[in-house]
């Protein structure tokens, strides 16, 4: 079969570590290490790691960060707010990516897409900086054209879908949001973005997802990070990459 240009065969995975540290923070010290939950990420097939770094520090720390810059034989994707803090720490350290994020103190996990079309201006500088020093930009957006729009004018070159919503629907609300999805992916990619996902995302809603032939990467964490105390990290790792090579 010929595929188009469009169209990525592998379908990367981002592991996120998040809830690792959070299962350590709940006692303090140092176990499970965060690290260590990366390494057996990437000997399982995990393509990249990723990892937020809160303004409250809730799960990655700032050793965290340096621990992961400092062995990880894979690409670190830092989430982040757009603020002066975070930028500083971005330009520190340097990840291979920083992925923008809205984040409020409230909230329980990051609830929804950055509104990059209603702040362009204070994303640019932003956007720019983190460019400058060759870190790959990604902003998580919604699934929607002003978005995208919005991107494409911060001179983007990758966006991340807010698959939230898609996960907690079903029946026709889901299909329609898998529209939406798929949509702006291919609008994202038409434009020059190379358009990932995330959020939500299981063993039994991920293959339509991974399905979408423009996404090029799929970042997931809470579901892997529980499914391991059941099926081991690793395990749950691989089993999600055998059903996002199956989709392609
Ligand atoms: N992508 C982004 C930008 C996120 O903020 C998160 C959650 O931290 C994820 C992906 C992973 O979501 P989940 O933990 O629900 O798999």
């Amino acid at each position: 079969m010929t595929r188009s240009l469009n169209q990525t065969r592998h379908l990367r995975l981002g592991v996120n570590i998040d809830h690792v540290a959070t299962i350590r923070n709940a006692r303090g010290g140092e176990h499970p290490e965060p690290i260590r939950a990366a390494t057996i990420a990437a000997a399982a097939g995990a393509d990249g790691i990723t990892a937020h770094l809160r303004e409250d520090r809730r799960h990655i720390r700032d050793d965290d960060l340096v621990a992961l810059m400092g062995s990880l034989s894979i690409p670190l994707n830092l989430e982040m707010a757009a603020t002066d803090e975070m930028l500083s720490i971005a330009l520190r350290h340097k990840p291979h990516a920083a992925c923008i994020v809205p984040e409020k103190r409230e909230e329980r996990t990051t609830e929804g897409g950055l509104d990059a079309a209603s702040q362009q201006e204070r994303l640019n500088d932003f956007v720019g900086q983190l460019r400058d020093a060759n870190i790959r930009v990604s902003l998580f957006i919604e699934p929607d054209p002003r978005q995208v729009e919005a991107a494409i004018h911060l001179g983007a070159p990758v966006v991340e879908f807010h698959t939230g919503h898609y996960a907690e629907v079903s029946g026709a609300e889901r299909e329609a949001e898998l529209r939406r999805i798929s949509d702006a992916a291919a609008l994202a990619a038409k434009n020059g973005i190379e358009p990932h996902a995330g959020h939500g995302l299981t063993f039994d809603n991920v293959v339509p997802v991974a399905a979408i032939p423009q996404l090029a990467e799929l970042n997931i964490g809470h579901f892997l990070i529980g499914e391991a105390i059941f099926g081991g990290l690793a395990g749950s790792i691989r089993q999600m990459r055998a059903l996002m090579n199956d989709a392609r």
